[in-house]
């Protein structure tokens, strides 16, 4: 056994258990999991007083995106690449059709740049940018395992970028609905950002804090609540991908307590700093932590999301990772309308929801699983191959230290971006090993990586976790028609009706017997 791995003498931490096991790992997956394994050969990981837990998974990000105007630095090798020196080991990224493009010509596109170069493994979800039946029978195509998308993303912000109207969005849900693909949204009011945006540069707001003023909580929380309630008229369940505010959360859980089938995302970002910045004296300082919906500038939201998150009302953490250097965010010094929106967060989110969520005794070791990786795998069908230590999973594992600590900063981080917005801060817990397809590739602050070692994950449609009680509603809530007597019948009653009235002007109970309605 020249390539096994074991590791002893750790806890092993599941989303619902933690036990102290080791673990034996063999060509990329876990064939044993107990005490005191032996293996003669194997490589030996020490796991002493160390948590072994999944490798996390990042559910959101948006490696190398071409967007207003600039490209992403932070590409499918150095976002991979740090995001395993974090104990990331897989990613969710977004192939994000121009509106002159169509799915299935930005799909290659992105397996294009993908493959050669991620590091570890991925999966895409598809955004929706445009509507008409081409794009509609296009959705249905991508859902075939030889493309493995899964999931729809619609933005209800960036008019006249990505955004999609009402109707479209409620089109899309429909099909996603058919197909069974979870839909995922960008809940802002596009339109009226759009205004208030124009307001404030006329009356020479054009800092970053006029990014933050443009775009009020409210709007998020308007489109978050209509977005829940047209994924429950189109009977499709969805995701709302980074929420940044408690209304926006209330929203989700209000339509949860209804029985929506809804997941709601909140980011690293949103964990683990908050709006304060956009006021900062420092333009450049600003201009970094510009991102859409914006970080809230309630200095109580970032734990508040983390208790929701801990009780169940929020489910998993992604980064939203879509970074661009500070040159690039100069693109808007004249206009905060050009800055280029978004933030890092892939090579620091388990350390931040650790730290905010886990340190601070709001969530414990298996709920921070939970939220790191398994309710992702459950929730875009790969569970329990990901998400989970568990004999014939994948040997995606990180050995975890819960009491050592370090210091954020773009002088140390792996990521290309020359900023990092949760500079200076010290955080417990630290990805100590991280393994990813059965190979150490961190380990004593090295990493060992290859472009191209990560493989793309194909997700099938149709994924129970989502879709059975939408499924179980589309029986019970089928169109139904009244049975009625022919028309000629019908037309002959009125002659009865108008013979009775003359007979007799006041029918008995007042008015018309009989109901058309
Ligand atoms: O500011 C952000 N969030 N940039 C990335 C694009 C998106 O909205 O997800
Ligand atoms: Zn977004
Ligand atoms: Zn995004």
């Amino acid at each position: 056994m020249t390539d096994a791995i074991l590791i002893k003498g750790g806890t092993v931490v599941n989303d619902d258990e933690m036990v102290k096991a080791d673990v034996l790992v063999q060509d990329g997956k876990i064939v044993a999991v107990g005490p005191d394994l032996h293996c003669e050969g194997a490589t030996l990981v020490d796991a002493a007083g160390r948590l072994v837990i999944p490798g996390g998974i990042d559910p959101h990000t948006h490696m190398q995106l071409p967007f207003m105007g600039e490209i992403a630095v932070d590409d499918f090798y150095s976002g991979t690449r740090a995001a395993l020196a974090g104990g990331t080991t897989m990613i969710i990224d977004f192939v994000i059709p121009a509106k002159d493009s169509t799915p299935l010509k930005a799909y290659k596109q992105w397996r294009d740049w993908a493959d050669p170069k991620v590091c570890c493994d991925y999966a895409l979800s598809m955004a929706i940018t445009t509507w008409n039946d081409s794009v509609s029978k296009e959705m249905a195509e991508v859902t075939k395992p030889e493309y493995g998308i899964n999931s729809f993303k619609f933005f209800l912000a960036y008019k006249g970028v990505f955004m999609v109207h009402d109707d479209e969005f409620y089109q899309g849900m429909l099909q996603c609905a058919k197909i069974g693909g979870m839909a995922r949204v960008h809940a802002e009011n596009g339109p009226v950002i759009a205004e208030k945006a124009k307001e404030l540069l006329s009356l020479g707001v054009t800092g970053p804090e006029g990014h933050t003023q443009s775009r009020p909580e409210e709007l998020e929380a308007e489109a978050t609540n209509r977005a829940c309630v047209l994924a429950s008229q189109a009977n499709c369940p969805l995701y709302v991908v980074h929420v940044m505010s408690k209304g926006a959360a209330r929203a989700i859980a209000h339509h949860r307590q209804r029985g929506a089938v809804v997941f709601g995302e909140p980011i690293a970002a949103g964990l683990g700093t908050d709006g304060s910045h956009y006021y900062s004296d420092d333009w450049l300082h600003a201009a970094r932590h510009v991102m859409s919906p914006p970080l809230s500038r309630d200095p109580s939201t970032p734990e508040a999301l983390m208790r929701l998150l801990a009780c169940g009302e929020l489910h998993l953490v992604g980064t939203d990772n879509c970074t661009f250097n500070c040159q690039q965010k100069l693109a808007g010094k004249d206009d905060f309308t050009k800055i280029p929106n978004g933030v890092n967060g892939v090579e620091d989110r388990m350390a931040i929801v650790w730290e905010r969520g886990v340190h601070r005794g709001i969530m414990d070791p298996m709920r921070f699983v939970a939220v790191t990786s398994s309710q992702c795998a459950k929730i875009f069908n790969m569970y329990p191959r990901k998400g989970r230590i568990a004999v014939g999973s994948d040997a995606d594992i990180v050995i975890w230290n819960p009491d050592a600590t370090k210091i954020i900063s773009k002088d140390t981080h792996h990521q290309a971006v020359d900023y990092n917005i949760f500079e200076g801060q010290t955080v417990h817990g630290v990805a100590e090993v991280t393994i990813s397809r059965g190979k150490i590739v961190w380990q004593d602050q090295r990493l060992s990586v290859e472009a191209g070692a990560g493989k793309f994950v194909s997700l099938p449609p149709y994924c129970p976790y989502v879709f059975a009680a939408c499924q179980q509603r589309e029986k019970v809530i089928q169109p139904r028609s009244v049975k009625r007597e022919p028309i000629a019948e019908i037309e002959s009653l009125k002659i009865t009706d108008k013979q009775q009235t003359t007979k007799s002007k006041v029918p008995p109970g007042g008015g018309s017997q009989i109901s058309f309605a």
